[in-house]
């Protein structure tokens, strides 16, 4: 299988290193728009396999996209990460002329790939490059769920003092602070959550998943990069091993949860032809007014996508 990660900043590079070193693909190419870096993360990548013990072969090429070409998988991380202060929605303008011309690019040297989205803001950015792939929404599609949903298991793990391994957790919505966890949906080793913590705890928890990314902007002055990457990496390994795992993606709902044409959040059976399928979950009332926030929310992000016309 061919992979190929544009973008060898943080996230892209990150993302390449936990490919190869799971031998989650046998060919890995990144690219980057600067030169030389993409080359030198790859080399770097590659000169580790002797040690850690893997064979996935990583190459770097700077914006030669003819490296690319028949690539099954193609993550796209490009793109501005923010700064302290700023909220993903402000990279909108300049992110949208990135992602639009590296899909274009994607999609001509690899017209059967299966895009996974990155770049911030999230939905947003999907919705571009679905716009520009012209695929279906089975193709092209965003990871930020389950970096929610990881962080969200993080917390719950260190509250409850068990392996992060023994929660299982679904989000939905906006990857943003309009997301939605579902604590009805939460279990550790099986036994529902809300048996485990009160509600206070909780509360707190799903408040500080919401703003999980802002907190590492924080920190670090720019944005997280391993578990943004391993997540992505996560996904690329259910579609190339046709696992068909269960995860919250980013992708165009269409009617599914009442709603229709709005790039959210939603859990998905991910395989070989990328999403196999869309899981419709029961919602109750407070959840779909959640959903409904977080809808309005990215719709508006949208809109504004809209009025500032296609990127040249
Ligand atoms: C994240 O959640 O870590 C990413 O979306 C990056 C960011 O700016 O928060």
């Amino acid at each position: 299988m061919k992979v190929t990660v544009v973008g060898a900043g943080n996230v892209g590079a990150t993302c390449a290193d936990v490919l190869a070193t799971r031998e989650i693909a046998n060919e890995i190419v990144l690219v980057d728009i600067k030169e030389g870096i993409a080359e030198g993360k790859a080399l770097d990548i590659w000169q580790k396999a002797p040690i850690i013990g893997y064979d996935s072969r990583t190459v770097g090429v700077t914006n030669d996209y003819a490296r690319t070409a028949g690539s099954d998988v193609v993550v796209i991380t490009s793109g501005l990460p923010r700064k302290p202060g700023m909220s993903r929605d402000d990279l909108i303008s300049v992110n949208a002329g990135i992602v639009k011309s590296v899909t274009e690019q994607v999609v001509a040297h690899s017209p059967n790939a299966i895009i996974i989205i990155v770049s911030n803001p999230l939905d947003v950015m999907t919705y571009q490059a679905h716009l520009t792939a012209k695929l279906p929404r089975e193709k092209v599609f965003g990871m930020a769920g389950i970096l929610d949903t990881a962080r969200y298991r993080a917390f719950l793990a260190e509250a409850l003092n068990v392996s992060p391994k023994d929660i299982q957790a679904v989000l939905m919505g906006g990857h943003g602070d309009t997301m939605v966890p579902l604590p009805r949906y939460t279990t550790v080793g099986g036994i529902p959550v809300t048996e485990l913590i009160g509600k206070a705890e909780l509360d707190a928890i799903v408040q500080r998943t919401a703003q999980g990314g802002g907190e590492l902007v924080k920190l670090m002055g720019t944005s997280a990069w391993y578990a943004p990457g391993a997540a992505a990496a996560q996904m690329v390994e259910a579609i190339v091993r046709d696992q068909r795992r269960v995860f919250p993606v980013c992708l165009e709902l269409q009617g599914e949860y009442g709603i229709n044409g709005v790039y959210l959040g939603a859990p998905v059976i991910l395989g070989k032809n990328g999403v196999e399928r869309v899981i419709e979950l029961q919602l109750n009332d407070e959840e779909k007014a959640l959903l409904e926030t977080s809808r309005g929310h990215v719709k508006e992000v949208m809109d504004a996508l809209d009025k500032m016309g296609q990127p040249a």
